[in-house]
């Protein structure tokens, strides 16, 4: 990553939305969306960007254009422009900071890109916002997986869904089902389910940090996919998960202990 940058280029700044109003997003984030000339996204998430500023010009485009979109925020930033490439939650999971670094990995990767600036610009994820909404689910070690068998096989899912499950992590299930895609959730559910107790709790969060927000808990012998689509996120318990009574509140809360009962707390 030593390649040397003339001066004279624009800027690529990659930057987390966080999960739905701004009230979630980072004040760098913010600030790189104010400054920047032009919006490029998903035209779903650039309407998440509701302050306008003149002059700047937004490029919306479809969900699935992944690639293309990347190169065209590089294509727009080495002509000297200050772009910002907006992803929901964080850029880094599951998002498009990695497809700008796989055109940047590009064999054929164009010459004019060499004198952009680079920069990734962190967000709340789906998966840390639906545990702070809950408690602290995520206390102790987990593992994030995506249950989408677009990028990766089928058989790949299910032999890490198995391995976390067997080692007892608490597991944030990240793009659930889609409008072509529900039989995953069922398999995925049956799968941990050889490993954790029905009573596991588990959170169901939709539409976190948006209008129609829903977070319930549910035990996991209870999960019911038609409680799920492509707004929710999942984060299901290991063995030491536990609901407690948060004080004025309605709902459960859900925590993973930092320490498991056999460690003493001198340890
Ligand atoms: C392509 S991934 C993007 C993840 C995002 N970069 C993040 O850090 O949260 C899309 C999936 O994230 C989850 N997700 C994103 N935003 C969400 C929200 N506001 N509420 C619940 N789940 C959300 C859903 O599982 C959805 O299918």
């Amino acid at each position: 990553m030593s390649r040397a940058r003339p001066r004279n280029g624009g800027r690529l700044a990659v930057v987390g939305l966080g999960p739905g109003g701004v009230g979630w997003r980072t004040a760098a984030a913010s600030a790189l969306l104010a400054e920047a000339t032009d919006l490029v996204g998903y035209s779903a998430y650039l309407a998440m960007v509701d302050a306008q500023v003149a002059g700047q010009v937004r490029h919306p485009s479809d969900n699935r254009e992944e690639e293309r979109r990347a190169a065209q925020a590089l294509d727009l930033a080495a002509e000297g422009r200050s772009v910002a490439l907006v992803s929901s939650g964080d850029p880094g999971v599951f998002a498009m900071a990695a497809a700008v670094m796989e055109q940047l990995d590009r064999p054929d990767r164009p010459a004019a890109w060499e004198s952009v600036e680079v920069v990734v610009s962190p967000g709340v994820s789906a998966a840390q916002a639906a545990a702070a909404l809950s408690g602290a689910p995520l206390g102790h070690d987990f593992a994030t997986i995506s249950l989408s068998d677009n990028l990766k096989p089928w058989s790949v899912i299910e032999s890490r869904l198995a391995a976390a499950a067997a080692a007892d992590f608490v597991l944030a299930l990240y793009n659930p089902a889609s409008r072509h895609r529900s039989s995953q959730l069922e398999r995925a559910l049956a799968l941990i389910g050889a490993y954790r107790d029905p009573a596991t709790p588990v959170v169901v969060a939709r539409d976190v940090g948006r209008p129609g927000e829903t977070v319930r808990v549910v035990p996991l012998g209870e999960v019911d996919p038609a409680m799920v689509d492509m707004r929710t996120v999942l984060i299901v318990g290991s063995s030491q998960t536990r609901t407690v009574a948060l004080p004025g509140r309605a709902r459960l809360g859900v925590y993973t202990p930092r320490r498991y009962p056999e460690v003493s707390a001198g340890a």
